[in-house]
């Protein structure tokens, strides 16, 4: 699986190189603006004009290629309906702080709050190249599977991308800061340094149950335990992983923080 899916990034990576070099008019490669690794020599892929579609069509062809067992054990599926992803990021106040999903997936959520920060700066009157730098800075993007957190970086440099050609075209050469995209498992504790205005997302729901969970192990049982929401701290207890994300993502706040979740 594990070469289909590099092949399968790969291509989808030259598109976007594609797309960008014929759509800014240059023989130079996005490679040379924004630090992504590929091997473009063998991908004979076209430009294309709807970078939206791509982004839909990698999340939903990824979640095709996971095994079963691996998608329930990471509670891996992914926001299909647009709507509950529209009406949570348009609740949230995105002018200031910075933001963190702990489980990005395919990136749905992290796309639409790019989507809205673009909005916002364009309101502001701020530049193509500013509106990019905001929103590297401010977006911090994880999820424990690394094909994940690959192809939510192609689906932001996608919907970002006609911002890379607006400032490469001012500037002719610019650079585009590295995202800040992690595959930390998030049941762990303190992760993060900062602290965050807004923790958003579909956390993974999967039951962990005591002794019989071939996931659970007595070293987690323990660490597991610990957690200011267990009751019973020496007991065989029963998890669902979206708890462990509730309490570190309430740890994760700041201040005047707020936490949004889906459940679906
Ligand atoms: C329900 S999916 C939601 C993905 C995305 N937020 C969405 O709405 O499409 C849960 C995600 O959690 C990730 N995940 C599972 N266990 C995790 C863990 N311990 N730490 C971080 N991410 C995890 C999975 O890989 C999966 O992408």
């Amino acid at each position: 699986m594990t070469n289909s899916i590099n092949i399968f990034l790969n291509a989808a990576k030259s598109i976007l190189d594609k797309t960008f070099m014929e759509k800014a008019n240059t023989s130079t490669s996005l490679k040379e603006i924004y630090p992504f690794d590929y091997e473009s020599s063998s991908f004979d892929t076209k430009p294309i004009d709807n970078l939206n579609k791509l982004s839909d069509d990698l999340g939903i062809l990824y979640e095709e290629m996971i095994p079963i067992k691996i998608k329930k054990d990471l509670g891996q599926f992914y926001t299909r309906d647009s709507s509950i992803v529209d009406s949570m990021v348009n609740e949230l106040d995105l002018t200031h702080g910075l933001i963190l999903e702990p489980s990005c997936g395919s990136g749905l959520f992290a796309v639409r709050v790019v989507k809205r920060m673009i909005g916002n700066a364009k309101e502001q009157g701020l530049s193509a190249k500013d509106t990019i730098d905001y929103i590297v800075k401010h977006l911090y993007l994880n999820d424990l599977d690394k094909t994940a957190t690959e192809i939510t970086e192609i689906n932001i440099l996608a919907t970002m991308l006609p911002l890379i050609i607006d400032s490469f075209s001012s500037f002719g050469y610019f650079s585009v800061s590295k995202m800040k995209l992690t595959n930390y498992d998030f049941t762990q504790k303190g992760l993060f340094t900062n602290k965050f205005s807004i923790v958003l997302g579909n956390p993974p729901f999967v039951t962990l149950y005591g002794k019989r969970s071939r996931n659970m192990n007595e070293e987690k049982r323990a660490y597991y335990n610990t957690f200011d929401f267990v009751q019973n701290k020496s007991g065989n207890n029963k998890f669902n992983v979206a708890m462990f994300f509730i309490e570190n993502g309430m740890d994760s706040l700041c201040q005047s923080g707020k936490l949004f979740g889906s459940k679906l």
